[in-house]
């Protein structure tokens, strides 16, 4: 078997060598990247396109200590699979902590563009300062990723995506670009979603900057989906099997360590990221193990806008998770044992729960965390308990920013602040109605500013003193150029749950 898989390698790069001399076949063209640092490693990524055909093929990783890639520190090859689509994930490892690295690939006697990574500090380091840049929501058809264009401009040592990656379905108004194809169920057709998005420039380029950490929400699979469950009425079998392709490629398009390698519809990608002993960051996965959503609107699956919490008493059920029972221990374990300055909670969707009835009574939106309240219950408990250092909540879904205090009791004003929370606006996906969120804020105190105009990022400034957030916002997303401004800054101070304005 490995003789064939010899053979058939030597006889891939032989074949397809000549077939790149027109640029539409240059192997290289969705970009490099790289994620998941560590004091003495990252992974590095690529996947090679192109007319290379069904063959494994070699490919030669370098990484340099400048960036000019004149000082190779560390190099080697291992084969693109084509079961894999051709993609390429490095662990090196090695490294020396809390540094810059360059790095590049070379295959069918083609180069790669040169990619920028870092290390994360040792574990028992106090680093300074941590600068940490977080987008989600990027409908490609919505608008262009100029967002990106700011982010790297910003040089963040870590880039947080919150889920979204990419869209599976059309909608929204004045499209800038269409996806060209059908909503996707096969394994070629996310294939070829994730390969169109990552044909953005602007997106290739913030890949190329700065190792990412990330997690997915629903769309990566389709809208709404819980578990086994879609949204769409697809039957179980089936959809679990169209989960399997797309968490493949999904892997296969991201910089994950091969720990995170699908297994049919299973892949384990909530895990945890040390920055020294400044911060520490908690991925978690919202939707692969959550329990269905509550109440939906008869005859449908899913999410429900706006659920009168009085009608629908299955909502608050304790059994019901956001998480899952094995992710919610290893959660709270994880937080017994962390003795970072700033532990920050990286996830999908909103936190702080939101009444979206003005007056009396309160109606709820089912899919985010006000679709598990005792799910969040437990996990702010979890907080309090193990009295972690300054935990701050970061999160996307909702395509505004939202910037909260997470309570033990949200309908209590006395209730004590208990964690941070700043929800990012989306790269480009289009928002509700920004004059429906204001007027949710009479009702929802504990929500300090709820901004929807604008789609962008939010830059992250971190010291053992203060955590600084400014929420940036585009001018358009209709031109790829487009100037992006700070709408507000908000600090969180040490020691001192709940974030306050600038
Ligand atoms: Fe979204």
């Amino acid at each position: 078997m490995i003789d064939r898989r010899r053979f058939l390698l030597s006889l891939g790069a032989l074949a397809a060598a000549p077939a790149f001399s027109d640029s539409a076949s240059y192997p290289f063209s969705l970009g490099v990247a790289s994620g998941y640092p560590s004091p003495a490693g990252v992974v590095l990524w690529t996947r090679l396109t192109g007319d290379i055909g069904p063959l494994a093929i070699p490919v030669r990783w370098e990484v340099a200590s400048d960036d000019s890639m004149k000082k190779i520190i560390s190099h080697g090859e291992l084969n693109a699979d084509p079961e894999w689509a051709h993609s390429v994930h490095v662990e090196v490892q090695g490294l020396e902590p809390e540094r810059w690295y360059w790095y590049r690939f070379t295959a069918l006697d083609a180069q790669s563009t040169i990619g920028r990574t870092r290390t994360a500090p040792a574990a028992s380091a106090r680093p300074a300062r941590l600068r940490f840049a977080f987008a989600s929501c990027q409908h490609y058809e919505q608008g262009y990723f100029g967002a990106y264009r700011h982010i790297v401009a910003d040089q963040p040592d870590l880039l947080v995506f919150l889920g979204d990656y990419i869209y599976e379905s059309s909608w929204g108004k004045e499209l800038v670009r269409r996806h060209g194809s059908p909503v996707p169920y096969a394994l070629e057709q996310y294939r070829a979603r994730h390969a169109l998005y990552r044909t953005d420039p602007d997106l290739q380029a913030a890949h190329a900057a700065c190792p990412w950490i990330v997690t997915w929400d629903d769309h990566e699979v389709v809208n709404d989906y819980a578990d086994d469950r879609s949204a769409d009425g697809m039957d179980r079998k089936s959809f679990l099997e169209r989960r399997a392709a797309a968490y493949r490629a999904y892997y296969e398009h991201m910089p994950l360590p091969a720990r995170m390698r699908p297994d049919g519809p299973h892949m384990r990608i909530y895990t945890q990221l040390g920055w020294g002993a400044l911060a520490r960051f908690y991925l978690l996965d919202n939707r692969q193990y959550r329990s269905w959503q509550a109440c939906p609107r008869p005859g449908r699956r899913g999410g429900s806008n706006t659920v009168d919490v009085e009608a629908c008493p299955r909502l608050g059920a304790p059994g019901r998770s956001m998480l899952g029972r094995a992710q919610e221990r290893w959660l709270d374990g994880a937080f017994n044992e962390t003795r970072a300055q700033w532990n920050i909670l990286a996830q999908s969707t909103l936190m702080a729960q939101i009444d979206q009835l003005p007056g009396p009574g309160r109606r709820a939106w089912t899919d985010g965390w006000d679709g598990y309240p005792a799910a969040r219950g437990r996990l702010l408990e979890s907080v309090v308990a193990r009295e972690i250092s300054n935990p701050v909540v970061i999160g996307g879904d909702v395509h505004s920013f939202n910037v909260c205090q997470l309570k033990s009791d949200f309908d209590d004003p006395a209730s004590p602040v208990v964690a941070s929370e700043f929800v990012g606006t989306s790269i480009t996906s289009q928002a509700w109605a920004h004059e429906r969120l204001k007027e949710y804020l009479p009702d929802n105190p504990h929500v300090l500013y709820a901004e929807g105009r604008y789609r962008g990022y939010t830059r992250v400034d971190l010291d053992e003193k203060l955590w600084r957030a400014d929420m940036r916002g585009m001018e358009s997303v209709r031109s790829r150029d487009a100037a992006c401004g700070t709408l507000a800054t908000f600090v969180v101070e040490d020691g001192r749950p709940g974030p306050q304005r600038a």
